[in-house]
């Protein structure tokens, strides 16, 4: 079922929870990860990212996921993930995307408040909930280098309030040490600086890009910290690329077996997002996830 994000996520962030996004280049990892996400009747996000959103195929593989998402048993929203440009976030949502990260990190701060500006105005009328990104987050989208935080790309937290003042902006994606891609050496997220940002940005919840690489106690705090929602890709592909490995010699052999690949890979991005959906409900923890937004069982028939 469709989910507005900033309402889903502003839910979770009451709970001390955060919603998982999950970057999708294809059906197969969308449908495993709504999989995932309906066995445990919690809510998720598919991401579609700046290379498969400006491919000419962009608003095929978009109304795809929202094709799977409407026809989910749990909340899901489709977002545009790092969108830079104005005429590709109109396309998405003529697609179907219902959220989208208006991505003016590269940009002068008063120049990113302006861009993410102008998308919110077209944005809103379609029910398109609007993020915006302030600092940067090393590393690239697709390819898994390691990278190690750049101090100059640290999100400022005196920046904050008046960017989102004057940005409209309804989630914040922040430069905490966080990176795409792998981590050169152990993560070390600046917990002082989330909670500077945490302050200043009011009722907007924060994201944390670079989820890929950070240990459970580190996802944990920052959900505890004010983060609503994690960005997931590397560890999804790498643990489907690392079942295409295991199994295609026998596929080859086997026939030209497709059907046992695809269902490894299907089964290598469930495992995945199963466990960042339960660690991000925080669903082992004490308190048990009170308030977390998790969907009724489906009804017993008979
Ligand atoms: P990782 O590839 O490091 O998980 O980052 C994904 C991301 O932040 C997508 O926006």
């Amino acid at each position: 079922m469709r989910a507005d994000l900033r309402e889903l996520v502003t839910r979770q962030v009451k709970a001390g929870a955060a919603v998982p996004a999950f970057t999708c280049y294809g059906a197969d990892t969308a449908l495993a990860v709504v999989a995932a996400a309906e066995a445990l009747r919690l809510p998720v996000v598919l991401l579609v990212a700046p290379s498969s959103a400006t491919a000419a195929s962009g608003p095929k593989l978009i109304a795809t996921l929202r094709h799977i998402a409407d026809d989910s048993a749990v909340p899901v929203c489709v977002q545009l993930d790092h969108a830079k440009d104005e005429a590709v976030i109109r396309r998405g949502i003529d697609a179907g995307a219902d959220a989208v990260l208006a991505d003016g990190s590269h940009l002068p701060p008063e120049d990113n408040a302006a861009f993410v500006r102008r998308v919110r105005q077209f944005a809103r009328p379609a029910g398109v909930v609007v993020e915006a990104e302030l600092g940067s987050v090393p590393g690239a989208e697709d390819q898994a280098g390691a990278h190690s935080a750049d101090m100059a790309g640290k999100t400022d937290p005196a920046t904050v309030s008046p960017f989102l003042t004057a940005s409209g902006a309804q989630l914040l994606a922040c430069g905490v040490g966080n990176v795409h891609g792998l981590y050169r050496g152990e993560p070390a997220l600046d917990w002082r600086l989330l909670a500077a940002i945490r302050a200043q940005a009011g009722d907007v919840p924060l994201v944390l890009h670079g989820a890929s690489g950070l240990a459970e106690t580190d996802l944990r705090a920052a959900a505890s910290a004010g983060v609503g929602k994690v960005n997931v890709n590397t560890e999804l592909r790498t643990a489907m690329l690392d079942a295409i490995e295991r199994n295609i010699a026998a596929c080859r052999s086997a026939g030209e077996d497709m059907l046992t690949l695809a269902g490894a890979t299907a089964s290598a991005a469930d495992e995945v997002a199963r466990h960042l959906l339960s660690v991000m409900a925080d669903v082992s923890a004490p308190s048990a996830g009170m308030g977390v937004v998790r969907s009724p069982e489906p009804a017993q028939s008979g």
